[in-house]
């Protein structure tokens, strides 16, 4: 028991590791003062480009793998990898580096996901960059791939703790991203590409 709570522990202080605030900040950015004002790869690329938009989207995916493989490799029963997981998207959502504010963790529960069943981690993968690609609209990417995911694995009939983790997964990402949406009926939503020059 000791060795679960340490895992989690450390999974979610691995997913507070706030790569978006920190990468902005040492370009002398203030990521939270920008763009939408979220600390994640979206917004760094709106306000800092491709460059460091890949970085963070790559350090955040890993953290949300690296937590499921800690809990595989400390030998944790099945399940636990999961909320190891769930445990780093709450860290990168509510970090404790950023006074418990944080991202919305799309990257993050991709990595978990892809890590946990790299074939609904896939799916998502094509389903959420589609709807990017094709509306412009990352957030709509994000949602459409936490719907996607959580269907999947109810079709799929995965283990039940596999579809608990995914399906609380993609509900904390819908409830995070509750301003998208509003901004998304409202038409104000930033597309793919749009300057920055309004800040929040
Ligand atoms: O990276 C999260 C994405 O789905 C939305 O980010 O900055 O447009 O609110 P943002």
């Amino acid at each position: 028991i000791l060795l679960t709570v340490l895992a989690l522990l450390a999974s979610y202080l691995l997913g507070a590791i706030p790569a978006a605030a920190w990468v902005a900040r040492g370009r002398g950015v203030d990521i939270r003062k920008v763009g939408s004002g979220n600390s994640g790869a979206t917004n760094v690329l709106r306000s800092l480009g491709k460059g460091p938009a890949l970085t963070v989207a790559l350090f955040d995916i890993l953290k949300g793998g690296l937590a499921v493989w800690l809990a595989r490799t400390l030998g944790l029963e099945p399940g636990w990898d999961g909320l190891c997981g769930l445990a780093a998207v709450l860290g990168h959502n509510f970090s404790p580096f950023l006074r418990f504010r944080g991202g919305k963790g799309v990257a993050t529960s991709f990595g978990t996901i892809a890590a946990l069943d790299p074939l609904v981690g896939a799916s998502v993968f094509v389903l959420g960059i589609a709807t990017m690609w094709l509306t412009r609209f990352v957030s709509a990417g994000s949602i459409l791939g936490a719907v996607g995911a959580g269907l999947m694995v109810l079709v799929l009939n995965r283990p039940w703790w596999l579809s608990a983790v995914v399906i609380v997964l993609a509900a904390l990402l819908i409830v995070q991203h509750r301003e998208n949406v509003r901004k998304l009926q409202a038409g104000t939503e930033r597309r793919l590409g749009e300057r920055v020059d309004e800040q929040v």
